[in-house]
């Protein structure tokens, strides 16, 4: 099942309360001198320990390997959560899973990931992506990369899964490869903040 808030401690080293000036200013001559060197400059504030990703499903998820499986497939949460973790071990980062039927909750871990020193977010927001100005809002506000990810592909089904609130705030989706789009965004979400780095 779905482990639940706290449960996992993070391992990242980024500090959240340091501001982008703040962290470019304290770059400093050290910086310099890597830079003369020809090599990238190291910049405080951004995360240089092993990343920890959040990993937060919606509402009916915790229902998966028995809900619709002709179109979410057999996997329960429980295995894809299992899946995650593995992949996130082989690269050297973690990740912490929860999954809750109630929006409030979603914001509350989300406005609590960047204090608890996490580097990214994976998102499946089940159909409070199609509704939720408040999860937007929440992406905006937290400041962290957030992967939008959907086992299916809601655009190819009805009218009303067409539209993403969240997608406009995100820095990517992936949607319709079953189980595998969660790991696709990790791997997708590490690249990005190896990138970043
Ligand atoms: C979903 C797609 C949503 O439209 C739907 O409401 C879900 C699951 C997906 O993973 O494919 O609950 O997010």
């Amino acid at each position: 099942m779905a482990r639940r808030a706290g449960s996992r401690s993070s391992s990242s080293a980024l500090d959240p309360r340091k501001t982008a000036d703040q962290s470019a200013n304290a770059a400093g001559p050290r910086a310099a001198k890597a830079e003369t060197a020809g090599r990238a400059p190291r910049r405080k504030g951004r995360s240089r320990g092993p990343f920890s990703v959040l990993v937060l499903s919606g509402p009916n998820l915790q229902l998966l390997g028995t809900r619709e499986p002709q179109i979410y497939g057999k996997d329960t949460l429980a295995d894809i959560h299992a899946r995650l973790s593995t992949l996130a071990a082989e690269r050297g980062a973690s990740v912490d899973c929860r999954q809750s039927n109630h929006e409030g909750e979603l914001l509350d871990w989300m406005g609590a990931a960047p204090s608890r020193g996490f580097a990214g977010v994976l998102l499946n927001g089940g159909a409070l992506t199609h509704t939720s100005l408040a999860l937007y809002d929440a992406i905006r506000a937290i400041g962290l990369p957030v992967v939008e990810v959907h086992l299916s592909n809601p655009e190819a089904r009805e009218a009303y899964r067409k539209e993403s609130k969240l997608a406009p705030a995100c820095v990517g989706k992936v949607a319709g490869f079953g189980a595998n789009s969660y790991l696709l965004a990790l791997r997708g979400l590490l690249d990005f903040l190896d990138a970043k780095r």
